[in-house]
This record gives C-alpha cells, sequence and structure tokens, in this order.
C-alpha cells in the first residue's frame, strides 16, 4: 500500500495540519530541521538505524547511523560556534558529495545558521559571485578545493573562516583556514540548538536569473512541512526503504531531498561520490538493494543509451518505486523504464524557488506517459493566459504555469532582493518561468521555459553569466549565449562570439576560450560549442537579439524582426 493511498481522495480532505502533527509541531513552537534531522529520530527509537551510506568512485564505503548524524553534526555544529559563527550567518558548504557535506548541513541548521550549498564543480568566478552576495562568514570545503577559495579571498571581507573538513594535520594552513577532522573530532554528545522558529532562515540556494546574476533563494525552516510530506507521498518514502537520490545537494534537489526529507523520515540513504557510469550505478542500485530512487532524464536518457542487455546483468529487483526531476521526461524514458525495471519514472516538477515538488505522478493514479501529472494535493496551480495574467477558462491551451503562492516551503524572498521577488508574480499568481498546458483530466504538459534560461542536464544556465565570463576574456568583444538542443542533455550552452580586432578564429582560440569559460565558471556553464562572427544581431536600441540566434539553433519561425538594426 502506497503512503498516499487515493490522490482524488488527499485533495478532497487535505490540510497541511496532517504533516505538523506526524512532526509533532505546534503553531508558535520551536522548530528547527537540524534537531528533527537528527536528535528526534533518535528520540524515536531510531538511534541505530543507517542514517547514510556512502560510496566513492575508488569503492571506499563509510556508514553512519542516526546517533553518528546527531554527534557529528553536534561536532560541526559545535566549531562553527567556537569560530564565533551566529544564527542567520551565512555558511557555505563547498564539497563533493562526502559524508561532510550532509552532516555539515544538517550541523549548520542546529546552531540557527543558513547554509549555503554550492557545487563543487563550480570555478572562483562563481564562486565569487555566490559568496560576495550572500556576504558569507565561513565556508566548509575539502583540501582539493580550497585553492579556489584562496583566489578569491581578497575579495570577500566578509569570509572569515575557511573550514577544511578532510585536513591531515600535516600540510600547513593558509590564511583564515581552520582545520577539522569529522572522525577526528571529539563526538559531541550534547549541542544546544538555536531554538529557530518556523519562519527563521534556513537554506539560500542560489539559482540563475534570466538577465542579472544568481538569486539567492531564502528558505525557513517550517519548509519542513512540506519537504516532509512531498517526500511520503510522492516519494512514498516508508521505513523500511533503501532510498538513493542521485542529486548533488548543490542543487536543491539534492538538499531537499537529499538531505532533508530522508533525515526527518528517519530512512536509510545511500549516496555514491562519483561520476555517472551505467555499470557502476546498476551494481550500487544491486550491491545496496536501493528501492527507492530519484533521479533526472539525463541520468534516464544515459542509462537508455547502455541498452537493455546490461540491465540483465545485475539484479535490480529490489526497487520499487523510482521517480525523476529537472528536466521534462520524455514519454520514451517512461516506457522504456516500465519494459526494463518493471516500473515507470514518475515525473515531478518543481524549482528551486518552491522547495518541494509542486507538480507531480503519484503511486497509484495513472501514469501518462510526457506528463508532468497533477499538483500536490494543497497546492493550487493554474495556466495563466500572458495576455491578460488570467486563467484560461478552458483547459488545452499553453500558457504560463503559474500557482497560488502558499504552501510551506515556498522561497521567502530572493536574498537581498525583494524587487526581483516581487517581480514573480502577476495578478496574485506566483510565475513559474514555464510554459505549459493542462489537459480534460487536469493532467499538466509541459511546454518548455519562458525564458532565456538554458536547461542543460536537469541544471540552469543563465546566459547573462557565461556572457559576463566571456567578455572578460581579452579576445571577445561581444558574446550572446542561447541554448542548443542536444539529444543527452536536452540542452547545452552555445556562445555566438564577435572578436576583438588583432584576433583571427582558430581552433586553438575556441578551445582556450572553452577553458577559460570551465574554470571560472564550471563544466556544464561551458560552452559546447563557439561560433564566430562578424556581428551580432541587435535592436534599433543597441540590445543582442538573442531570441533570432536560439530560433536559428533550434530551426525555428524567426518571427518579427521589424526592430533588427542589421539584417
Ligand atoms: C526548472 C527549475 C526542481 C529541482 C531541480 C531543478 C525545469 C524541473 C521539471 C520537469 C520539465 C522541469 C523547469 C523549472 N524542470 N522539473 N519535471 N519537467 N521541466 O530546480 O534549478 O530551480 O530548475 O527546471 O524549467 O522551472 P531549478
Amino acid at each position: 500500500m502506497s503512503n498516499i493511498g487515493s490522490y482524488d481522495e488527499r485533495v478532497r480532505t487535505f490540510d497541511w495540519s496532517l504533516a505538523e502533527q506526524e512532526l509533532e509541531y505546534t503553531a508558535g513552537a520551536g522548530l528547527n530541521i537540524g534537531w528533527y534531522c537528527s536528535d528526534r529520530i533518535c528520540d524515536k527509537g531510531g538511534a541505530d538505524k543507517l542514517a547514510l551510506l556512502w560510496e566513492n568512485a575508488q569503492g571506499e564505503e563509510k556508514r553512519y547511523t542516526y546517533d553518528d548524524v546527531r554527534v557529528y553534526s553536534n561536532a560541526v555544529g559545535a566549531v562553527l560556534r567556537r569560530l564565533g559563527v551566529e544564527r542567520g550567518d551565512r555558511v557555505c558548504l563547498f564539497m563533493d558529495k562526502v559524508p561532510e557535506l550532509y552532516i555539515g548541513v544538517v550541523g549548520i541548521l542546529k546552531i540557527g545558521a543558513i547554509a549555503q550549498p554550492l557545487f563543487s564543480a563550480f570555478g572562483d568566478e562563481s564562486l565569487l559571485v555566490r559568496l560576495s552576495n550572500a556576504e558569507t562568514s565561513a565556508v566548509l570545503t575539502q583540501k582539493k578545493h580550497a585553492f579556489k577559495v584562496r583566489k578569491i579571498l581578497d575579495k570577500l571581507p566578509h569570509l572569515k573562516h575557511i573550514v577544511i573538513v578532510d585536513h591531515d594535520g600535516k600540510t600547513p594552513l593558509k590564511d583564515r583556514e581552520v582545520p577539522f577532522s569529522l572522525e577526528g573530532s571529539k563526538a559531541v554528545e550534547n549541542l544546544e540548538c538555536f531554538p529557530t522558529k518556523a519562519e527563521s532562515p534556513s537554506v539560500l540556494h542560489y539559482t540563475s536569473g534570466t538577465t542579472g546574476m544568481p538569486k539567492g533563494v531564502q528558505h525557513v525552516h517550517y519548509s519542513l512541512i512540506s519537504q516532509f510530506l512531498t517526500a511520503k507521498w510522492v516519494l512514498d518514502l516508508q521505513e523500511s526503504d533503501i532510498y538513493w537520490c542521485t542529486a548533488d545537494p548543490g542543487w536543491v534537489t539534492g538538499t531537499s531531498y537529499g538531505i532533508i526529507a530522508p533525515f526527518s523520515l528517519g530512512v536509510t540513504q545511500c549516496v555514491l561520490d562519483a561520476g555517472f557510469s551505467t555499470e557502476a550505478w546498476y551494481r550500487f542500485i544491486e550491491k545496496n538493494r536501493i528501492s527507492m530512487w530519484y533521479s533526472a532524464p539525463t541520468a534516464i536518457r544515459s542509462l537508455m543509451k547502455g541498452g537493455d542487455e546490461i540491465v540483465k546483468k545485475f539484479d535490480l529487483s529490489s526497487l520499487r518505486h523510482l521517480a525523476s526531476v529537472g528536466e521534462p521526461l520524455n514519454s520514451e524514458a517512461v516506457v522504456w523504464s516500465e519494459r526494463v525495471f518493471g516500473r515507470p519514472f514518475l515525473d515531478t516538477y518543481w524549482q528551486t524557488e518552491t522547495g518541494c515538488i509542486v507538480i507531480s505522478n503519484y503511486p497509484g493514479m495513472e501514469v501518462r506517459p510526457g506528463s508532468m501529472g497533477k499538483p500536490f494535493p494543497g497546492i493550487t496551480g493554474t495556466i495563466l493566459d500572458p495576455s491578460r495574467n488570467e486563467p484560461y477558462p478552458a483547459p488545452g491551451k499553453i500558457g504560463l504555469v503559474a500557482l497560488k503562492f502558499d504552501w510551506p516551503s515556498r522561497m521567502r524572498t530572493y536574498w537581498r532582493n525583494e524587487e526581483a521577488f516581487q517581480k514573480k508574480f502577476r495578478n496574485n499568481w506566483y510565475i513559474t518561468g514555464d510554459r505549459a498546458r493542462v489537459d480534460q483530466d487536469g493532467y499538466y504538459w509541459f511546454a518548455g521555459r519562458d525564458d532565456d534560461i538554458i536547461n542543460t542536464a536537469g541544471h540552469l544556465v543563465s546566459p547573462f553569466e557565461v556572457e559576463s565570463a566571456l567578455l572578460e576574456h581579452p579576445a571577445v568583444a561581444e558574446s550572446a549565449v542561447v541554448s542548443k538542443p542536444d539529444p543527452l542533455n536536452l540542452e547545452v550552452v552555445k556562445a555566438y562570439v564577435t572578436l576583438k580586432p588583432g584576433f583571427a578564429a582558430s581552433k586553438d582560440l575556441d578551445l582556450e576560450i572553452m577553458n577559460f569559460t570551465r574554470k571560472r565558471l564550471s563544466p556544464l556553464a561551458m560552452p559546447q560549442e563557439i561560433e564566430f562572427v562578424d556581428s551580432l544581431p541587435k535592436t534599433r536600441s543597441g540590445k543582442i537579439m538573442r531570441r533570432l540566434l536560439h530560433a536559428k539553433e533550434w530551426g525555428e519561425e524567426i518571427g518579427d524582426t521589424s526592430t533588427l538594426e542589421n539584417d
């Protein structure tokens, strides 16, 4: 029996207080996610249960019980407190998917500080933008990533401490660096959690904007209510599950459903800290008897590429439930997974800003392959007619996906950018930035984004950020960055570039510019293709028309070009 039972029945009787009751939370009382994710599970008799089973590319393994998570997160909290980190201070986690990341988030939340996870493959420019915007006071990082922080230290007056979580006790430390080791630290049996409340800030996640630099999405401790319940009803997490969320906590999926939801539910989760490989993934499922698997379309397409035969080499019979997020899940992938794993991947839709799954398929509800499903019980969605900003009177038309902004884990604002936050609303509807249609039965069908943001393998990249990095290269005069269709990653980044006098297009320059952006930003934001052109299409007022280049890449109609300067 699934946790949700009947979707329709849940919609009829829904109230978020259901989750509050299960979590024994009463309005106005203290609420600390860190405590819920460790101490509470131990208090309920789960101290010896396995919380985290970690493995890396070399096959090295580590296991942590809920009591380990409790005492180690206490140790992280205690170290930060000793350094003077206070409630509300931003503490960044800049590391691979190592246990210190998962336990670190819990520790940071316990002392009321704000956890700011950042993808470890970020280069120094991506890091600088996010650390200076958040005025981050401490960074937890690994030896191997510390050099990127050192490089930008001069530009970060607010950054007081760099905690090296895998310090060997020998390597000399540099300016502001502090050694730490989870296993080497004294287990801290008791740590007083900061008495955070529902509206206290918890997690700050940076997401790409359309025009400006990345924005910090501000979440609060009350987000737990909807992260807990969506994990229960959509991911169907149950007491005996062995859960695997393949996402990196540098992105919201890895935090909401890779840390907060599984730990607050007291389930056992596995983490594979390694790059993608078909064999390694199937082996990981087989070896750990994984029963619930939350992944993403690009990974599923990569597995499909591996073929059906390889699946038969492994015993994957432990799998009982699969879900996907981050990009449109094509119907072929749903049908394929049903054939090879015996069950379909259920598509789930949400955003950094929503904090939890908002539109989804549910266990027991008919799956329409290619559809992202229906709004979570208690969440009101609609399709707005963009010309009136009102819901369409009848289903069937493609318009803007909009939500009534009233569920517990919605973002509270963009970090120090209330203006951008207010711009997300029209007629009191929260505008997601995506387009879709609804069918007669209330199923949502994704149609595309309503802005220039590039979705590459489930990760959003802002053209603006890539263009800014390109302009820093000495040879680049101007640039326009658009998405290009890609069979595996959905979209990849493509850059059109004009060169400064004295520079000539060449294969070497092409590679050099690619590397330049990869190092500054990340491998994801690096253009997969650079096209050198003599000039870029512009409006009469001089604005670069990305729309035109986008249409060219996608083989679409170019549309109105009456404002075009040079055609
Ligand atoms: C954007 C949000 C949600 C966690 C990961 C991404 C796209 C997300 C789907 C889906 C089609 C999807 C949307 C959305 N997206 N899920 N099931 N079908 N598109 O969080 O980085 O904030 O990205 O990802 O465009 O707005 P994010």
